[in-house]
């Protein structure tokens, strides 16, 4: 089949089965670059699910790049609650810092002007361009990496595919529509072939593909296991009292990052630290972090931050791992 057949066969399913995202623009509207940024952004390590009932709040509380950028990143983190991986938020709004002030306001539409935004890799590149300004660009991701190895039952591991699956993936790519390229590759993707299960009676590929109906369609793409690092800390929720809960500003890379955090890392010699048997775990990128959760009864802070009452804890950012320890010590609090 001729790579613009692909093409066409595709946009014609994304035409009728395409999923309707907030996000998106159908219908000929123009696109709100602002708004694909912050979704790609959210999207980086966050599924769908989860960022559709985050997307329309972040929106409300920051409308536009400028009222972003002149929102205090605190502000900011408090809205990406929940979200996780908060660098993306930092590097979300410093972005907007920079598209206000040194940019006039006025959106990158290069690759080479997109590198002076934070946090924006190859994928994000490809895809804000390719929804954005409708440029011709080439997103490929896990899904992308996932149809195209299907497609020519490519059973190596995908790591030694990667010049093959990105001249195949930019084969495939539409001159013409672009950005609905791009989202209907990613809705492929999700919706029919999926990791699991695939429903390949809707594929528009499905006359060509050389998996279909093969044992091993599932196990494709073969991905070389990296096994997450375990590590182990305590943390320590400690109460004075009066029932207040100390939390310091969580510093990363010399930064004060604007969340909040119970004491862990560090070990703490804490009189009286109680040991509650419970533990948390969480899962980051390459890791896999317990930690063993103490209550302590103290009057002084064993380093800069304050106590807070817990009626107030709204008031400042946890990340999702720090919330975790708030819910195992609840019963001794
Ligand atoms: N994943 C990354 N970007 C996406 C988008 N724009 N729509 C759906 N899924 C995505």
């Amino acid at each position: 089949m001729e790579d613009s057949r692909f093409t066409q066969l595709l946009l014609d399913w994304f035409d009728g089965s395409g999923r309707d995202l907030p996000w998106r623009f159908k219908g000929g509207a123009h696109p709100d670059p602002y708004v694909v940024l912050v979704s790609e952004i959210m999207l980086q390590q966050t599924t769908v699910k989860t960022v559709l009932s985050y997307f329309d709040r972040f929106m409300q509380c920051f409308p536009t790049v400028q009222a972003l950028a002149n929102a205090p990143l605190e502000d900011v983190y408090r809205a990406w609650q929940g979200l996780g991986y908060y660098t993306r938020a930092r590097n979300l709004h410093r972005s907007a810092q920079i598209i206000v002030g040194e940019m006039n306001g006025c959106f990158p539409q290069t690759l080479e002007a997109l590198k002076k935004l934070k946090g924006i890799g190859t994928y994000t590149q490809a895809s804000f361009l390719a929804l954005a300004f409708n440029r011709p660009e080439t997103v490929v991701d896990g899904n992308v990496i996932r149809i195209m190895t299907r497609l020519f039952h490519r059973t190596e591991p995908v790591n030694e595919l990667t010049a093959w699956i990105d001249e195949t993936a930019r084969r495939f790519t539409s001159v013409l529509r672009p950005a609905d390229y791009a989202s209907a590759i990613m809705d492929l993707g999700a919706t029919v072939c999926t990791p699991k299960n695939p429903q390949c009676t809707y594929c528009p590929w499905q006359e060509a593909c050389l998996s279909k109906d093969r044992a091993d369609l599932e196990k494709i793409p073969q991905r070389r296991l990296t096994a997450k690092k375990d590590m182990h800390s305590n943390v320590y929720v400690i109460v004075n009292a009066r029932g207040d809960v100390f939390l310091r500003r969580q510093t990363e890379k010399g930064l004060l990052s604007g969340l909040y955090e119970f004491p862990w890392r560090e070990a703490y010699d804490v009189a009286g630290a109680e040991d509650t048997k419970k533990t948390v775990t969480h899962i980051f990128t390459h890791i896999r972090l317990t930690l063993n959760v103490y209550v302590c009864h103290a009057e002084v802070a064993p380093t800069v931050g304050e106590f807070v009452s817990l009626t107030h804890f709204d008031r400042y950012p946890l990340s999702t791992l720090m919330k975790k320890v708030l819910k195992a010590a609840r019963e001794f609090l």
